[in-house]
């Protein structure tokens, strides 16, 4: 299975900066690490920006979509209208969509449908927050939301799994690699559990240059979703060249 190097910009970004950013970052993806950029709609939309990504083998992704196709949601954006911005990937369940917006479990499910629907890899994303991980219930809560939040239509081609603990996410606190190994191991035997061996899966959380080399080499982490250190091309890069050799093509390659 390749890497799967995936940067979420959130709500930074603007085409000029996707450019230049590209530009900066160069060709980095191979048949061994798929490298995928969520950036917000006004950047998918830009045709030189889509370009440049395309001769970089880049990938472009959303980073939320609506259950349905189309209909009276406004602010929203549906998964066909990503795909036809040229994205072959979205983000659902992020926890600050959990947090900010109220999304429960099922709402990501039929997110995650309504990618599958489009023909776009969904990357569903689960995570404790420190209470919950302080009380030990982490591994409990984290499996609760995986077998909730994937939909019938999850299969390993389609989808990217990405643990992200909340107390990890933009405070520069990333969890120890052991407890990462623990819970992706869960985490596998899960995906098994569901008929669904070998889905990729991915850790999220205060993923800089510094310990991407550490966190990538564990069994069963096949790849990142990197918030801060993503914005900055140079950091992105050397999270980039930090995993380890993969093999196999990518799920939206
Ligand atoms: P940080 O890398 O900034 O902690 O963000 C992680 C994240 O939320 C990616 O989806």
């Amino acid at each position: 299975m390749p890497q799967y190097l995936v940067a979420n910009w959130k709500m930074n970004g603007s085409a000029e900066f996707a450019n230049r950013w590209l530009a900066d970052l160069g060709r980095k993806s191979g048949s061994d690490r798929q490298v995928i950029v969520c950036a917000p709609a006004i950047v998918l939309g830009n045709p030189a920006v889509v370009a440049q990504a395309q001769n970089a083998g880049i990938a472009l992704g959303g980073q939320d979509c609506h259950a349905e196709s189309y209909g009276a949601y406004t602010g929203w954006i549906s998964a066909p209208m990503l795909a036809e911005l040229g994205a072959t990937a979205v983000i659902v369940g992020h926890s600050e969509r959990r947090q900010y917006a109220g999304e429960r479990d099922g709402d990501v499910a039929a997110k995650a449908r309504a990618a599958h629907a489009a023909g776009l890899t969904a990357i569903v994303c689960v995570g404790e927050s420190l209470d919950e991980r302080q009380a030990g219930r982490a591994e409990t809560l984290v499996e609760q939301q995986v077998r909730a939040s994937l939909p019938d239509s999850t299969t390993v081609n389609n989808t990217l799994l990405a643990y992200e603990p909340i107390w990890a996410i933009g405070t520069g606190q990333v969890a120890e690699p052991a407890d990462v190994a623990a819970m992706h191991d869960h985490l596998a035997r899960v995906c098994s559990d569901l008929g669904l061996p070998g889905l990729p899966l991915l850790y999220g959380g205060s993923v800089k240059p510094n310990n991407a080399g550490d966190l990538l080499a564990l069994g069963h982490v096949d790849g990142a979703l990197v918030g801060g250190a993503s914005l900055d091309a140079t950091s992105f890069a050397a999270i980039i060249d930090a995993a380890p050799k993969g093999q196999a093509s990518g799920v939206c390659a």
